[in-house]
């Protein structure tokens, strides 16, 4: 066997310590499972308000306190508090880097009131990213491997690869950057470039520049040696237009021979209906007869008419843009139209919270709306629905879809991203199909698929071997885990 490596996994936010989305169950699983294969990984992320010192047993490390971080002309205490993950047989170290001023907040990235980002987001990632590199400098400890992962560490990139470009510890480290959504960018006006300390030659086209603005996203991706977004279609898809590349498919082009497309996976010691405490009844796909008290319970929740012939559509989502909601919106009489119920879970663009919260008063047998970020209910909605909706209009990866596979909850989906990799249309593949897929994102397709699913649904036989096959499908973090210490290793190979 080869020499286990040492690698850091920079992530802003992992379950079960803070979460907004897929970031979060990613950051959470695909460390224990590269730790499980023998390597030593650790994690470091800030200090959020949700990272309970309580809940969490979180230790400080002395010779890690009150260490002077520069942001611009200020010099900042940070300190390094500690916990680990334990869902495995070896654990996995995690770092917390603290500042109340700057993390003590009710959210992580937006203030809950205005909706919009914090205004000092610029300060609070920057000194993140010089922390980081602050804490591997003061623990002396020599990462093989710099796993990063969206805008918010995309500085430590553009700093090791120029300010510490001498740096001894650093000689024979590898930046590896992941993109989980290239929509989010972390762009802050040319001021924000000056408390980065960076020199100013990083100021530039190929730097982190971007249209006199500086992108720390970009920083990312012009500066780590590979990049991986989150799945193959994902890889292909930022590169050809602003669509899904945000004003950085040039550079996603340029980059595309180091660009490598990964598909997540999922923890199935947290999302399996053979396993899952959350749920009311559990159930497998030997034995699926569980599955509908779910459904019960789930409408009782909703306070909707329990059927068990009127199919349950599910929806657990950020409420933005991106996830179709547009669609959904523009589509609602013609859904409700249908017989069938849908559930909505989520928080969001006020916009779409209002709308719903409106038209389920409007309809309360039909359409059930919770408002909020609850655990326990996105684990009820993919246990007791019988199809799950994600019409995105792109989608790094997704992983609901997945664990709707994993739950016999058919998908419908948009044909993009990790979407289009994991979702096959079963009146297409009658013998493989796991779910329903429509291409093009308008309102009329997404109405005709719902209806295509809601026809299958009548087919009791071949419904269930469609949910079958999807609850059998592996999706998890396994085979992907290996790919990544793949690549991990072939950047020590000699070009
Ligand atoms: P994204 O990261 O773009 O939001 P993913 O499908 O990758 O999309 O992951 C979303 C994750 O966040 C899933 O684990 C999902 O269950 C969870 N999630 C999203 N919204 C909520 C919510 N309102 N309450 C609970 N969990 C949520
Ligand atoms: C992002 C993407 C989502 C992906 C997740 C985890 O939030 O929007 O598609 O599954 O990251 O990689």
């Amino acid at each position: 066997m080869s020499k286990p490596l040492s690698i850091l996994f920079v992530s802003s936010e992992v379950v079960p310590f803070a979460k907004t989305g897929g970031l979060a169950d990613v950051s959470g699983a695909l460390p224990q499972m590269i730790r499980e294969m023998g390597h030593d990984i650790r994690i470091i992320m800030p200090k959020f308000a949700a990272v309970s010192d309580r809940r969490f047993k979180i230790h400080d490390i002395k010779r890690l306190t009150d260490m002077p971080i520069k942001v611009g002309e200020k010099s900042i205490l940070g300190s390094v508090k500690s916990s680990f993950l334990t869902n495995i047989k070896t654990k996995v170290q995690v770092y917390f880097l603290a500042n109340d001023e700057l993390y003590n907040r009710a959210d992580l990235y937006v203030d809950p009131k205005t909706k919009d980002g914090w205004p000092d987001n610029d300060e609070r990632f920057i000194f993140f990213c010089r922390g980081v590199i602050e804490t591997i400098l003061r623990l002396g400890w020599k990462p093989d491997i710099l796993h990063l992962n969206d805008w918010q560490t995309g500085l430590i990139a553009a700093l090791l690869k120029t300010e510490y470009a001498k740096e001894p510890l650093f000689k024979n480290t590898k930046i590896i950057f992941t993109v989980h959504n290239a929509a989010y960018q972390g762009v802050f006006p040319k001021e924000s470039f000056d408390k980065t300390g960076l020199p100013p030659s990083a100021f530039k086209m190929d730097g982190l520049e971007f249209h006199g603005q500086a992108n720390f996203l970009k920083a990312g991706l012009m500066y780590s040696d590979v990049i991986t977004t989150v799945s193959e279609t994902y890889a292909k898809e930022v590169r050809t237009s602003e669509e899904f590349g945000f004003g950085l498919e040039g550079v996603f082009k340029k980059r595309a021979k180091h660009t490598v497309g990964l598909l997540n996976g999922m923890d199935t010691s947290i999302w399996h209906p053979a396993t899952d405490t959350m749920i009311p009844k559990q159930y497998s796909h030997e034995d699926l007869s569980g599955k509908v008290e779910n459904k019960k319970a789930l409408c009782e929740h909703f306070k909707l008419p329990f059927n068990e012939t009127i199919p349950v559509i599910g929806i657990v989502s950020r409420l933005v843009d991106q996830k179709g909601f547009d669609l959904i919106q523009e589509q609602i009489a013609g859904i409700l139209g249908e017989n069938l119920q849908l559930v909505i879970l989520g928080t969001g663009e006020q916009r779409y919270e209002e709308f719903f919260v409106k038209t389920a008063k409007k309809h309360p047998k039909k359409l059930g709306v919770h408002i909020g970020f609850d655990e326990n209910l996105a684990h009820l909605i993919e246990a007791g629905s019988d199809m799950f909706l994600m019409p995105s209009k792109y989608e790094p990866c997704g992983l609901n879809q997945m664990y709707s596979l994993q739950y016999g909850t058919l998908p419908i989906v948009r044909a993009t991203g990790g979407l289009a990799d994991t979702v096959v249309d079963l009146d297409e593949k009658p013998k493989s199909g796991n779910g329903f897929v429509f291409t093009q994102y308008s309102a009329a397709e997404l109405l005709k698929t719902i209806k295509r699913s809601l026809a299958a649904f009548k087919n009791k036989t071949t419904w269930t071997a469609a949910m079958q096959r999807a609850m059998k499908s592996d999706f998890s973090w396994s085979s992907s885990a290996n790919r990544y210490i793949e690549l991990y290793k072939s950047l020590f190979k000699k070009k």
